[in-house]
């Protein structure tokens, strides 16, 4: 008696909420929540009906389509029923929907299965009259929907109508087709791009701005929005040819210039259905539409007829549905993590969430103007979105949702570190910053880049051991790197003799590295791989740049006033000289005096001239090419000018440099012709 009491109330609270969502998805175009969790309530009701049946009621939302229309449209009576499909979220229950099939069936056989995609629209009616289109109606409940012929006429996708207004001679008195309205891609990402540009609020997913742009009052506004068309079924026909099948229906449409979607395939068993599912998920991410699942069709009408319907969805059709790519979920806080160069980012820590293939506990929230555009609070539930391999992303809050008085996030003053040293950001600066060198947040990311191949290149110096080290109080910076305590070290699990051989060797052969690397393994903010080299060419060691002036870093070709601000900072602050000292003095010597032997052991066959390359030249890095020309006393800048003596073309050459120096009559030269430049000096 107890449980049946609970079973009753649950079951009205489920069919409320799922009535209200139902509302908000169908009629308002704003869902509440994300299909996934919508289908979880469908879920939990279903099974309590199919454990209660005296407790399903006719309104159920189990038992009853979509939403009622909504007043803004003229409603129009559906004269075959436009249903809804039952869902199956894996194998066993697609198997258990081909077995009731077959136990319906006379013949005790399915037949052909047609497998098509679940285009993630909405459904409408298109009725042709002699061949003209006469009215578009959306699905609403199902028996009245709404009508929006005016914004159906106005739809187009790429400059071409997506819905012929007229099909070709010969069609029938009537015919009534049925498909998914839906946004393409391509699309939706350049209505983003306008709404970026007016500075206006990005739309969430390509469905419901389907929805919501083509129930507009306006059919101007729908006529902009790209939308588009796959039909899929015949509600009613009257005077066409005979169909025995849904393949030939959709042979049929197609020879009516209607739009019937490439990808449907036909297949004879519950397995081939299965691997045509399998590679829907495969290929979900390569579509230029979204899809949501698959739908799986007997093929042979007739069957269709004599498995009939229930009271929302036919017996004859199955859609499966794909893993969730969007879920709610709770914003349990939002921390700030704080990179290698000290950046500091904010993230949410979430309740977590099955959602894309993985659980999602955290996710990235960018930066201190993206969490007040999507105003997001801790304590929000949010709409969490992880497509393909994407990285997991916060949509934004369920306002709805939203307890009262809830306060709005402020970017915190200090570094989570125990140091709490302040966070700050710069005017144009879209980030935050923690300035303190010695900060622990920042220590395991600086110290793995400088160990990184483009760096000091420390092998078995790897992520892992890097934790270990800082955690053991081996390590608080570069410097100690150098003096690692290999006999406790020799006394850790999973250090055996070779290895800490091989790691000592990996720290010694480091010593020898170039300034050009010392500099990138600093970690110096806005100084990259080439920008690094340019320094070390240009001063040939390490004191010499520690010792220069903003003004001197700047005058540096490919030095910006930003870069030189960089550099002069980080070497001003004692934390890092400090740190600088603690470095071997082989490493701080070998670097400057490489750099300098090697400007003066080469002939300076390039003397004067200024040579700009385009594409890669065999035998060197990009970067290299440039190194190459400088160390024989020759300018390699990005760009040709009138004062360019020759351009280098390798491969995959940029067309700009090659057309500027065409126009300019500067001496273009093949690889072959380069090569005997730099060992002879002259000009072919
Ligand atoms: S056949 C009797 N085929 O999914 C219903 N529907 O969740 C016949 N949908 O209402 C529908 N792709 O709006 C069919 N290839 C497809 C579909 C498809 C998407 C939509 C349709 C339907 C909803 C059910």
């Amino acid at each position: 008696m107890g449980t049946e009491d609970s079973a009753e109330s649950r079951i009205t609270e489920l069919s409320e909420r799922i009535r209200q969502h139902d509302l908000l998805y169908y009629r308002d175009d704003a869902p509440g929540i994300t299909d996934a969790d919508y289908d979880q309530l469908k879920q939990e009701l279903l099974e309590l009906e199919a454990a209660h049946p005296e407790l399903v009621r006719p309104d159920s939302p189990t038992q009853t389509v979509g939403a009622d229309p909504s007043t803004l449209f003229a409603p129009v009576q559906h004269r075959v029923p436009m249903m809804s499909l039952d869902n199956a979220f894996d194998r066993d229950e697609l198997e258990a929907w081909a077995d009731r099939a077959r136990r319906r069936l006379a013949t005790g056989d399915l037949g052909d299965l047609m497998c098509e995609l679940k285009y993630d629209g909405l459904a409408v009616s298109l009725r042709y009259e002699n061949g003209v289109l006469t009215q578009a109606a959306t699905r609403g409940n199902g028996r009245v929907g709404e009508d929006i012929t005016a914004n159906i006429l106005a739809l187009e996708y790429k400059k071409k109508k997506s819905v012929p207004h007229r099909l070709p001679g010969g069609s029938p008195g009537v015919l009534e087709v049925r498909g998914e309205v839906y946004m393409p891609l391509d699309a939706f990402a350049d209505l983003n791009k306008q709404q970026d540009e007016e500075e206006k609020p990005r739309y969430a997913n390509p469905r419901n701005t389907a929805a919501g742009s083509l129930r507009q009052k306006d059919p101007s506004i729908t006529a902009t929005r790209g939308l588009s068309i796959w039909c899929y079924q015949i509600g009613e026909i009257q005077g066409g040819p005979t169909l025995e099948t849904h393949n030939d229906t959709l042979e049929y449409l197609r020879s009516l210039n209607l739009p019937v979607n490439p990808k449907s395939k036909s297949v004879s068993t519950i397995d081939a259905a299965w691997k045509f599912i399998e590679q829907c998920e495969a290929d979900r991410h390569n579509l230029p539409y979204e899809i949501d699942g698959a739908v799986i069709k007997i093929d042979r009408l007739d069957f269709q007829r004599e498995l009939g319907a229930t009271s929302r969805a036919p017996r004859w059709a199955i859609a499966y549905k794909l893993p969730p790519e969007e879920r709610t979920t709770k914003l349990l806080d939002i921390h700030v993590s704080i990179g290698s160069k000290g950046k500091a980012t904010p993230f949410a820590v979430l309740e977590p969430a099955f959602v894309g293939g993985s659980t999602v506990e955290m996710a990235t929230l960018h930066n201190e103007d993206q969490v007040k555009a999507k105003d997001v609070r801790p304590g929000d539930t949010v709409v969490v979105r992880k497509a393909g391999d994407v990285i997991p992303e916060v949509l934004g809050p369920v306002l709805a949702d939203r307890p009262d008085g809830l306060p709005v996030w402020e970017f915190p003053e200090v570094c989570p570190c125990p140091h709490q040293q302040p966070l700050a950001r710069q005017e144009g600066d879209a980030a935050h910053y923690c300035r303190f060198p010695r900060c622990p947040e920042q220590l395991r990311g600086w110290i793995e880049h400088f160990a990184a191949r483009n760096a000091l290149d420390i092998e078995h110096l790897g992520e892992q051991r890097v934790r270990l080290f800082i955690d053991l109080g081996f390590i608080s910076d570069i410097g100690d790197i150098y003096s690692l305590p290999y006999d406790r070290i020799r006394e850790l699990e999973g250090f055996g003799e070779l290895s800490v051989a091989n790691l000592a060797t990996a720290i010694e052969a480091s010593k020898q590295q170039s300034l050009a690397r010392l500099l990138v393994g600093l970690n110096i903010r806005h100084l990259g791989d080439t920008t690094c080299e340019l320094l070390a060419d240009a001063f040939g060691s390490l004191d010499r740049i520690m010792g220069a002036s903003v003004e001197e870093l700047a005058e540096v070709d490919g030095i910006g006033p930003i870069i030189a601000e960089s550099v002069y900072e980080f070497f001003l602050s004692e934390a890092n000289q400090e740190i600088i000292q603690k470095l071997p003095k082989e490493l701080l010597e070998a670097s400057s005096s490489d750099a300098e032997a090697e400007v003066e052991a080469l002939p300076q066959t390039l003397e004067g001239m200024t040579i700009v390359v385009t594409g890669g030249v065999e035998g060197y890095t990009r970067d290299g090419v440039g190194a190459a020309i400088k160390a024989r006393g020759g300018k390699a800048p990005g760009s040709v000018s009138s004062k360019t003596t020759a351009l280098v073309v390798g491969e995959n050459p940029g067309a700009s440099k090659l057309e500027k120096a065409e126009k300019l009559g500067i001496p273009i030269l093949d690889e072959a012709q380069f090569q005997r430049l730099i060992e002879s000096g002259e000009l072919p």
